[in-house]
């Protein structure tokens, strides 16, 4: 065979080969997309609706009427919505960040929550706590 006749079908087969090599980096692109950006906040938050199924879910386990007693310090239980107000205040936290958004976001200084760092809130219902005390941590 002379070598014009198969240098096309070379061409070719690098053409495929690159072809592949593309549709390979595209599905790993496709993996590695972020997580979908939050839902937008509602635009009246509100603590029944929104915030205390999150504090129900993660953090009752150990914050509820029954189990606060047993933490150490024997603080806060969440079904008391002062105490949940309290801790969420950043007057009442340290360098103006309360208790409440410092322990879920694990920054320096602040214990993380919850403490054995199983099953804790998302970074989308974080934000919405925290847009909720930014609003004033109302009893609504
Ligand atoms: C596995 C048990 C556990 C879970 C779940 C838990 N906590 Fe705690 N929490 C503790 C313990 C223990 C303390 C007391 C820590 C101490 O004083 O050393 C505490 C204390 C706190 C305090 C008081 C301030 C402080 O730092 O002592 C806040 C605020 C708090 N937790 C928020 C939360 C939030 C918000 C959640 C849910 C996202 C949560 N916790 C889930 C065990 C838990």
């Amino acid at each position: 065979m002379k070598v014009s006749t198969l240098l096309p079908n070379r061409w070719g087969l690098g053409v495929i080969l690159s072809g592949l090599a593309l549709l390979g980096a595209c599905s790993y692109t496709h993996e590695t997309i972020p997580e979908p950006a939050c839902p937008s906040l509602p635009a009246a938050i509100s603590y029944k609706t929104h915030v205390l199924p999150i504090l129900q879910d993660d953090c009752y386990r150990c914050h509820d009427s029954q189990h606060y007693q047993t933490l150490a310090l024997g603080v806060f239980n969440m079904e008391n919505f002062n105490e949940v107000k309290y801790w969420s205040t950043p007057a009442n936290g340290q360098n103006g960040q309360s208790w409440m958004m410092g322990n879920m976001l694990s920054q320096p200084g602040f214990k993380p929550m919850p403490y054995d760092g199983v099953h804790g809130p998302s970074a989308c219902e974080i934000a919405l706590i925290k847009a909720w005390i930014d609003a004033g941590a109302l009893n609504n």
